[in-house]
């Protein structure tokens, strides 16, 4: 695996787990939870130590399956992100939202603490205040925002009095390259990470068929979906984290890691699907 710093002293690998699915889509579904606990060990022991999940994903119960999976591992050795829904981001409703996230998943503290998408309907002031809160009593290491353009990010700092926005999950692949044109230069900047979700367009980046990324993983000897991860960890301030059920797409996934394409391909390939 290789890693990115993330904060001073705080490193996280380049490629985690995603859990959308997990546990059920939008309410509980207990019956692969054991599929499912597998899956997640075998991704931790290839090195995708950074687990993401959310309150929202299976009405809670991902949570909970992730935090059977980890049970044998050593706390140090993982990097947990969870996220609070949008309609609980009312100052009160954030503190209960990771009290109860913290117990779904059997853990003290979370990592990484989320907002999952912005609300309008609540001032943004309010929420961080409510994620400074989560951090300076310990329930969350660091605190970050998800699906925040630019602006709203640069907002969303300003209300923060001794806390810095860690991170910012948004959709990002060669297929949505959105990120690039603004949201990712700031990051950089600023030293924020840039967490890279669908990474893999739902697996259709991972299928052969597409001239451009077939002959670039032909040409280093990668599959088209470890041609697409490599794209994206190649940045600067950027990891991924593709959701994987398959241990065979797991094992697959970790092979995006410890080569670089060249600058010239790597141009390329950006261009190919703008
Ligand atoms: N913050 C947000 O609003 C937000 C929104 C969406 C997603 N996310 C997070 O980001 C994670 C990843 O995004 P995602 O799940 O939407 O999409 P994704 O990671 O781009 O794609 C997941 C799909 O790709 C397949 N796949 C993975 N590796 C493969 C491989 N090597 N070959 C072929 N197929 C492969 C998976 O199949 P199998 O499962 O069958 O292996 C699954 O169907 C989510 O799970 C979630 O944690 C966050």
């Amino acid at each position: 695996m290789e890693y990115k710093e993330f904060a001073k002293g705080v490193k996280i690998p380049v490629l985690g787990l995603g859990t959308w699915g997990i546990g059920g889509w939008e309410t509980p579904d207990p019956s692969r939870d054991d599929e499912s606990i597998a899956s997640l060990r075998a991704g931790i022991e290839l090195g995708m130590t950074h687990i993401d999940t959310a309150e929202f994903y299976a009405g809670g119960h991902c949570e909970e399956v992730v935090g059977q999976a980890i049970k044998p591992y050593d706390r140090e050795e993982l990097f947990i992100t969870t996220k609070v829904w949008h309609t609980h981001l009312r100052y009160d409703d954030v503190i209960k939202a990771i009290k109860g996230s913290l117990r779904r998943l059997g853990l003290d503290y979370v990592d990484l603490y989320l907002v999952h998408w912005p609300n309008p309907a609540v001032p943004l002031k309010e929420t961080m205040r409510a994620m400074e809160h989560c951090a300076e009593e310990g329930y969350t290491r660091f605190i970050g925002v998800s699906n925040f353009d630019r602006s709203l990010l640069e907002e969303a700092q300003s209300y923060l009095k001794d806390h810095r926005i860690a991170a910012n999950q948004v959709e990002y692949s060669l297929l949505e390259q959105g990120p690039r044109e603004t949201l990712l230069p700031y990051c950089q900047r600023e030293g924020v990470m840039l967490i890279a979700y669908t990474p893999l367009a739902k697996g259709r980046l991972a299928m052969r068929g597409s001239p451009v990324l077939d002959g670039m993983a032909y040409k280093y000897g990668k599959t088209p979906g470890q041609v697409a991860l490599n794209w994206l960890i190649s940045q600067d301030w950027v990891v991924a984290i593709p959701k994987a059920s398959q241990i065979e797409h797991l094992k697959e996934n970790v092979g995006a890691v410890g080569w670089r394409l060249s600058p010239e391909d790597w141009r390329r390939l950006g261009e190919a699907y703008r």
